[in-house]
């Protein structure tokens, strides 16, 4: 199965990065993937592969059964962009001002057509059915994509035993995987913190209130949430990215605006982080007399993996890529909007190691200069398609137990 595999991937690995290519000369933001969205249905539709849409608005489904009845594997990808200038030297930059593939969602959503085309010519070994999930709205938290095609019936016909996705990863050489049993990603909050003094002349600060001084301590207070009330062995961030506020160097500030993030895996310290963040801004604002409003958005929750589909996964990689092909990888602290389908069907979220070959001159995801290493362009696809493979294999042993 595994040279069958290969065989068509070197048929279509020339294809594969030349759709990534042309998706990334052509990047289109959250909201607004009609042109990619478009693309996809007409390679789908290319490939023989029968296609779905109108979910999420540009969300496409392609459905790929196999000879065999059985049980049913979702693969997906996410297909936008970010509003970044690139900042490459790539002969197919992006042609869209301000617009750029800086997540390398155009990679995900060219690995998922290789390995739909890869699939589609071996429904011969194909036990069930293979969902093709192309997402539109990753990038914008906290809605997000993901929700609205479970809403909008993309598992109506076929309901996924397991779902898998993977993201190119920048600090994992090629040919490498990184798979974990349990969390690997976090969940990502965003705040605003309105502070409301009172102003006044900088000489006579009794007849004001210092929105000012008022925001640093509660800047200050914040930092005490996970220095003093999460457990040293779990994890959480607080960060505060934005400070606004102030007219001149001799006025009393009426208001300062503060904006930041915060970040965890577990759904109790996300609570507890919650609970205390509350009471130390508002509490601190009260203590000096001033008024606060707090905008607190629930983003992502925690990318949380299956320990039994990792290990899946694993075993996938390792007979594709060798055995030392999945390092042990720490969980990263970013939000990723497929968390939201692994809290209804089990499976797992993977890193593709994509790292360039000048690995001093890699930057990371989300900066301008972002770059990946197309090699691993046909791995990704490759490993795709083996997922789908060896998991309907895994559930057809396991019988009638469902
Ligand atoms: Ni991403």
């Amino acid at each position: 199965m595994n040279q069958t595999i290969e065989q068509h991937i070197n048929h279509i690995e020339q294809e594969i990065i030349e759709n990534r290519r042309y998706l990334h000369q052509h990047p289109e933001l959250s909201r607004e993937e009609t042109e990619t969205s478009r693309f996809v249905q007409e390679k789908l539709a290319e490939y023989g592969i029968s296609v779905q849409t109108g979910f999420a608005g540009t969300g496409v489904l392609g459905i790929i059964n196999g000879k065999y009845s059985g049980k049913t594997v979702a693969l997906r990808a996410d297909m936008d962009a970010l509003p970044i200038q690139e900042q490459t030297d790539h002969s197919f930059a992006s042609q869209h001002d301000g617009k750029m593939h800086a997540c390398g969602h155009d990679a995900h959503t060219a690995m998922l057509l290789g390995a739909g085309y890869t699939l589609q010519h071996m429904r011969d070994y194909i036990q069930g059915t293979v969902l093709l999930v192309f997402q539109p709205a990753e990038e914008d938290a906290p809605v997000g994509g993901a929700q609205a095609m479970m809403d909008d019936g993309v598992f109506s016909e076929y309901v996924p035993d397991v779902i898998y996705a993977q993201h190119v990863w920048p600090s994992l050489p090629v040919g490498e995987i990184g798979i974990r049993d349990h969390e690997m990603m976090g969940a990502s909050d965003r705040f605003t913190i309105t502070i409301k003094g009172k102003g006044g002349h900088a000489s006579m600060p009794q007849q004001g209130n210092d929105a000012i001084m008022i925001s640093s301590h509660i800047l200050t207070s914040l930092q005490t949430i996970v220095s003093r009330n999460v457990n040293p062995l779990d994890s959480a961030v607080v960060t505060v990215g934005t400070i606004h506020g102030g007219y001149r160097y001799n006025v009393i500030a009426d208001q300062v605006v503060l904006e930041g993030t915060v970040r965890t895996y577990k759904q109790e310290v996300k609570s507890r982080v919650k609970e205390r963040f509350y009471t130390l801004v508002e509490q601190t604002a009260a203590a000096f007399e001033g008024e606060v409003e707090i905008e607190y958005l629930d983003g992502y929750p925690a990318t949380v993996n299956s320990p039994e589909w990792a290990e899946n996964a694993r075993h996938s990689a390792e007979e594709l890529f060798g055995e030392a092909s999945t390092p042990e990888v720490d969980p990263a602290l970013a939000g990723e909007d497929f968390a939201r389908f692994l809290e209804h069907y089990p499976g797992a979220f993977i890193w593709l190691g994509t790292q360039i070959e000048d690995k001093d001159e890699q930057m990371g995801l989300h900066d301008p200069g972002f770059k990946l290493n197309e090699a691993a362009l046909p791995k990704g696809s490759a490993l795709f398609a083996k997922l789908a493979l060896d998991a309907l294999d895994q559930l057809a042993k396991g019988g009638d137990d469902d």
